[in-house]
């Protein structure tokens, strides 16, 4: 099957090094705005050209942004193209246009790589919730923040120095604010959502509370307890109802979360009949991230559609019937308090106004027997 690439950086070009050679899948198009002399297919700064190509199978687009990305993949699903992408911020942004619109124009569209990097967490979490009901998802999804956490923690590394290791490796967004506030977890966990309870989620309607409040005293009180913060995002289903938020969370060590390092992710399901299932491994990075963008191009190539189930209710966020134990630092005092996740967090807005750095990390497991 032929493919047209829209977007060449990182996971582009992974990409295409990783499609190179293969008989099965042929990139034979690249969209790109600057001249790419070192290719050997097509490369054409002219969108048109490859919606009107009929030998054109598949558009992949890792640009990356909203436009224009949206418009793109529109035209190409209305031009009867399959669609495979890597961007989070319009999947989560466009879910339910992009998805009504490949059912109707009877495509696939799939982006597994959007979360996750390199683990095929949406696939298993669509295939898990075509069979059992899925209670709840949550892990550490934003490989950034993660590898900024260990380093404050393994090392006594400081805040900035983390972030600016983090960037060198290549792993933060263009701005990161979206990984350090939380924003890009919160993406990933609206799609994990969506998918896992059959909704359509409004991603602002999430509170997200990201690692920029999370201090070298607050790590090393935690290190007293043998607690280790990490960045987590969460949504769990009771009787139709879906709570969901990110929050720095202490782990104890006999968690697998408090034992993930460097970039990687770690992400769960619990399914009421079948358990929970933990999948862990790169959540970012070129070759991991390109070779999900491949996975997907294989499975449309052999037959098998989107993965997406075809219905979306929309859906209110209710927080009041997720109980925590949660930890406050306000004023530099630490204090826990056991409460739904509605009143945690409107406690933490009431907070902030006094104390703008102060802190909320909710106590995960055994880590709520240690301070509650
Ligand atoms: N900025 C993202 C992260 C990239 O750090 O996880 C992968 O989605």
């Amino acid at each position: 099957m032929n493919i047209a690439l829209l977007g060449f950086g990182t996971v582009g070009s992974y990409f295409y090094r990783l499609a190179e050679g293969r008989t099965d899948l042929h990139i034979t198009t690249v969209l790109s705005r600057r001249p790419r002399p070192e290719l050997t297919c097509t490369v054409t700064a002219d969108f048109d050209e490859i919606v009107r190509d009929p030998s054109i199978g598949i558009v992949v687009e890792v640009m990356g942004g909203l436009e224009p990305a949206y418009s793109y993949l529109c035209a190409a699903m209305r031009a009867g193209k399959h669609v495979v992408t890597a961007n989070k911020q319009l999947m989560c942004a466009h879910y339910e246009d992009l998805v009504s619109l490949a059912k109707e124009c009877g495509v696939s569209l799939r982006c597994t790589a959007s979360a996750g990097g390199g683990i095929p967490w949406l696939t298993s979490l669509s295939r898990a919730a075509r069979l059992d009901e899925i209670t709840a998802v949550e892990g550490i999804l934003n490989g950034t923040t993660n590898y900024m956490l260990s380093a404050m923690t393994e090392n006594g590394t400081d805040y900035d120095a983390a972030l600016r290791e983090a960037q060198a490796l290549g792993y933060a967004e263009a701005d990161p604010t979206a990984d350090v506030e939380g924003l890009d977890a919160r993406r990933k966990l609206v799609l994990s959502a969506n998918l896992a309870y059959g909704v359509s989620v409004q991603e602002e309607e999430i509170p997200c509370v990201g690692i920029s409040s999370v201090t070298a005293q607050d790590i090393a009180y935690a290190g007293e307890k043998e607690l280790t913060f990490k960045l987590i995002a969460r949504a769990e289903q009771q009787d139709g109802k879906v709570a969901a938020f990110v929050c720095p969370t202490l782990f104890p060590a006999s968690a697998p979360e408090a034992h993930m390092g460097g970039t990687g992710n770690i992400v769960t399901f619990c399914a009421r009949r079948f358990g929970t299932q933990s999948f862990s491994g790169a959540g970012a990075g070129g070759y991991p991230t390109g070779s999900s963008v491949l996975s997907d191009c294989l499975d449309i190539s052999g037959g098998c559609p989107s993965f997406y189930v075809d219905k979306f209710t929309p859906c209110k966020i209710d927080l009041s019937r997720a109980e925590a134990c949660w930890l406050y630092r306000v004023g530099g005092e630490y204090f826990t308090r056991q409460c739904s996740a509605e009143q945690a967090f409107k406690d933490y807005k009431l907070y902030r106004k006094d104390d703008p750095h102060a802190l909320l990390a909710r106590l995960a497991g055994d880590a709520a027997k240690k301070l509650c």
